[in-house]
């Protein structure tokens, strides 16, 4: 979602910003526009379309130099794509200039008030009010940023800056991320760590309802409330300095689905012993904490929800433990009390998915322990949660998931292990056992798998794709229909095997692949009569894990259930992406998507 990026110091300011953004692309956005206070007024360059597009327009007519400048990726919320609706945003006398991440939700009241004072808005933005509303406070920028931060509603981050007041720029938080580092004559911000890398070894972030006075050398924060001084911590950035690369891979997908064996070898690095034995101390799950637990509430969205969804499986299997998943946007409407010993698990590749974070405040207000699974540790949710699980997977920069999908499986399973062995359930050991044995197998099947030709193509020509699965299965297909559509724009759905004859067997028929999920041997039977009524009807079957008779059967090399799963998420990454290109669709940024979503 949008990236926020903002210098003031020495170094000219149109390459820190453009260095900035560019390590922000990853988000997902569709405009880009920078900002520079110069002795001339504000240089503005926006345009719709890739980043690309406004650094070949900055390379051939280089602005003015300038020692302050804010820059923004935007993705679409208020007002179509277009230059204009691009950010940043000026007021009518072009002194101030602003950027946003988010939404605010009283837009159109602050509109007819703005207009009706005389105000001339440019954009349909709701972003562009907030120039036109600190125009008409009186004060420094700090206070009028104050004022305005508090007559907008919703959830957003704002960075401003006002000639008037020469290398001074002012940020507010409320629920969108930002990051903030300094050095002797500088001072920086952007909307993640990642883009304050090549500059910085540490930074502060903003929490919510706080405000910062920047100037170089120094960053001064508030509570947006009273104005009250705060001591921040210093974080350490720990991404390397260097863009981004997929090095010999065509894009960062097929490079991090590549990365999968490693990133599990080291999720489980230091947490699982040659005897089979999971400690996670690091997390501070210590026994007293994993025996306090009673029952278990996943909270998450997208990938995140899926690896959960499996966890929940196992968990009642393995540990017998009460569990349940919900999509986090959906909790905090339905849910109003909580059983005593609940630990909430926020499962969150980024830390900064806003229904996940709004999701665990609201479980944490009803009692419940926090658990926060991320691959930031840093991260908001990492913060604002009692325990956490870094899932040192690396930084993924696809918008789909891949790597961090299957680590969090594997980081779930040893959460289940720790559990089960806490409570004295099951013996783990001959389980695990596979577990540990995993990636140097997937290092393998990776190297020598190859997708039928056949498949691919059926896929590409399909109206949709159906993917069936039962038990953990069913979130193995909830992937795996997620990837299709995702990288694909192929329509596809997931539904249990069970729910087949109950109205998806009405979309069945020859153009329509039924993709079969089977890496838990034991439901093999049922699901293959499943592949028998679509098969039936004309459809063109296809089975991952257990041979189903299908037309198509994609073999694993593993039958354990969890090995199996980890492994079955492979041949279902790769279609996504080979149907994906054979469509010549944008693999890393999918159309309308964004890898951090952080507006509700
Ligand atoms: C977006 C991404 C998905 C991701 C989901 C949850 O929709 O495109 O790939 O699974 O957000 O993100 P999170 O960072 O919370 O895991």
């Amino acid at each position: 979602m949008c990236g926020i990026m903002g210098y003031v110091g020495p170094r000219p300011a149109v390459n820190v910003l453009v260095g900035g953004l560019r390590r922000l692309e990853y988000r997902g956005y569709d405009s880009a526009g920078i900002a520079l206070g110069t002795t001339d007024g504000i240089h503005l360059v926006k345009r719709a379309g890739p980043l690309r597009v406004l650094s070949e327009e900055l390379e051939q007519n280089p602005p003015p130099p300038a020692a302050i400048g804010i820059g923004h990726t935007r993705w679409t919320t208020h007002g179509g794509v277009s230059d204009r609706n691009a950010h940043p945003h000026l007021d009518c006398r072009e002194q101030i200039a602003v950027v946003h991440n988010g939404i605010i939700e009283n837009a159109s009241e602050l509109r007819l008030e703005l207009e009706s004072r005389g105000h001339e808005l440019r954009s349909e933005t709701d972003s562009e009010l907030v120039a036109h509303l600190l125009e008409e406070v009186e004060g420094d920028l700090l206070h009028r940023l104050q004022v305005v931060a508090k007559r907008c509603e919703g959830a957003y981050a704002l960075l401003a800056f006002d000639l008037a007041e020469g290398l001074h720029m002012c940020a507010v938080r409320r629920t969108s991320p930002i990051a903030i580092g300094f050095n002797e004559a500088e001072v920086f911000v952007a909307s993640g760590a990642i883009a304050l890398a090549p500059w910085l070894e540490r930074c502060i972030y903003l929490d919510d309802g706080e405000i910062a006075d920047l100037r170089p050398g120094r960053a001064d924060v508030f509570r947006l409330a009273d104005l009250a001084p705060i001591e921040k911590a210093f974080h350490e950035i720990s991404v390397s300095g260097d863009l981004p690369d997929a090095g010999r891979h065509r894009h960062f997908y097929m490079k991090e689905l590549y990365e999968q064996p490693s990133a599990w070898r080291s999720v489980m690095q230091g947490r699982l012993d040659d005897s089979g034995n999971v400690d996670l101390a690091d997390t501070g799950l210590t026994h007293e904490a994993l025996r306090a637990v009673q029952r278990l509430l996943f909270l998450a969205m997208g990938s995140s929800l899926h690896a959960s969804q499996m966890a929940v499986e196992r968990l009642q299997q393995f540990a017998q433990i009460p569990a349940e998943a919900i999509l986090a946007s959906e909790f905090r409407d339905t849910r109003t009390f909580l059983e005593p010993g609940t630990l909430a698990v926020a499962v969150s590749q980024s830390g900064e998915t806003i229904d996940t974070l709004a999701a665990l405040r609201h479980a944490r207000d009803l009692g419940a322990t926090v658990l926060g699974l991320v691959n930031a540790p840093s991260s908001t949710i990492a913060r604002e949660s009692d325990f956490v699980f870094d899932l040192r997977a690396g930084t993924e920069i696809s918008v789909a998931s891949t790597k961090a999908f299957t680590t969090q499986a594997v980081a779930l399973e040893l959460l289940v292990s720790a559990l089960a062995a806490a409570h004295g359930r099951v013996d783990t050991t001959g389980r695990l056992a596979a577990l540990r044995a995993a990636p140097a197998i997937a290092e393998d099947f990776l190297m020598e798998f190859r997708l039928p030709e056949d498949l691919i193509a059926r896929c590409a020509a399909a109206p949709g794709v159906i993917f069936l699965g039962r038990g953990q299965d069913l979130s193995l297909a909830r992937e795996g229909s997620l990837k299709l559509k995702e990288l694909s724009y192929i329509w596809s759905e997931a539904f249990a095997a069970g729910e087949l004859k109950h109205g998806p067997l009405a979309l069945v028929d020859s153009r329509v692949p039924v993709i079969v999920c089977a890496t838990d041997q034991k439901h093999a039977p049922k699901l293959r009569n499943s592949l028998a009524e679509a098969s039936a009807r004309g459809a063109y079957g296809v089975s991952v894990g257990a041979d189903l008779h299908a037309t198509i059967h994609l073999g694993l090399p593993m039958h354990d259930s969890l090995a199996a799963y980890l492994l079955g998420a492979l041949p279902l990454q790769l279609l996504a992406v080979s149907v994906a290109e054979a469509r010549g669709c944008s693999i890393d940024q999918p159309r309308n998507l964004a890898k951090s979503v952080t507006v509700e």
